[in-house]
């Protein structure tokens, strides 16, 4: 059993970008793994609605006991930045900098990263967890056919960290078995 069973116990699951790819795995995953949480809210691109969650975040959190004795965790309430290794300006060197030069994609992640820091500051007090995860190298429409995991496979292990996180993964940035990578 992996620490994915812990979604079983979210009352909701709030999950962006749901309309294929890693998004919509999440979505299948969660909904017919056996560990599915309470709701499962899934949205595509509607730019008016993605903030409109922050007061039901809070609103979860505080059911935990914020500031109180629950810890941090997708018990109490969790944002989860899908981000990428390409984000990180410390493993952009040598032969992974070769390989790799997509500036607009690398800036993006990068700002997501830093993005997700502004965001576990900001929202500490409240609470609520906030922190960015790389979910591998996926066979998605952007992974391309050559990456190494299925959708499935990243998923599962996505979904197992995202089920152990603790207090202490608290504005981190980690892959998927949990390890932390550099920023
Ligand atoms: N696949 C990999 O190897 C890999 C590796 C590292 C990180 N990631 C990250 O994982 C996440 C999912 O990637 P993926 O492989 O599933 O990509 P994908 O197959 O290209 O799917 C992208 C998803 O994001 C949505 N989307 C794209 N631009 C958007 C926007 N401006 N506003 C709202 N939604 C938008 C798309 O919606 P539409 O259908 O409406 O276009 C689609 O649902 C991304 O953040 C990606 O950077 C992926």
């Amino acid at each position: 059993m992996t620490s994915a069973m812990n979604l079983k116990n979210c009352g909701s699951v709030l999950v962006t970008g749901a309309s294929r790819g890693l998004g919509l795995q999440i979505v299948h995953s969660l909904a017919s793994g056996g560990f599915s949480p309470g709701k499962i809210i899934a949205t595509a691109r509607n730019p008016a609605n993605t903030q409109a969650l922050l007061p039901l975040l809070k609103l979860a959190a505080s059911k935990g006991g914020a500031g109180g004795a629950g810890g941090m965790g997708i018990k109490r309430a969790a944002v989860i930045n899908m981000t990428s290794l390409l984000g990180s300006v410390e493993l952009n060197w040598g032969e992974r900098a070769n390989n790799f030069k997509w500036y607009p994609y690398r800036t993006s992640k990068c700002a997501l990263n830093m993005v997700s820091r502004c965001m576990a500051a900001d929202l500490e007090p409240d609470g609520i967890l906030c922190m960015a995860l790389h979910p591998g190298w996926v066979r998605t429409d952007m992974g391309g056919s050559r990456a190494p995991l299925s959708p499935d496979e990243s998923i599962s292990s996505v979904l197992s960290v995202i089920g152990g996180l603790t207090e202490k993964d608290h504005g981190s940035f980690l892959n998927i078995t949990g390890e932390m990578l550099p920023w």
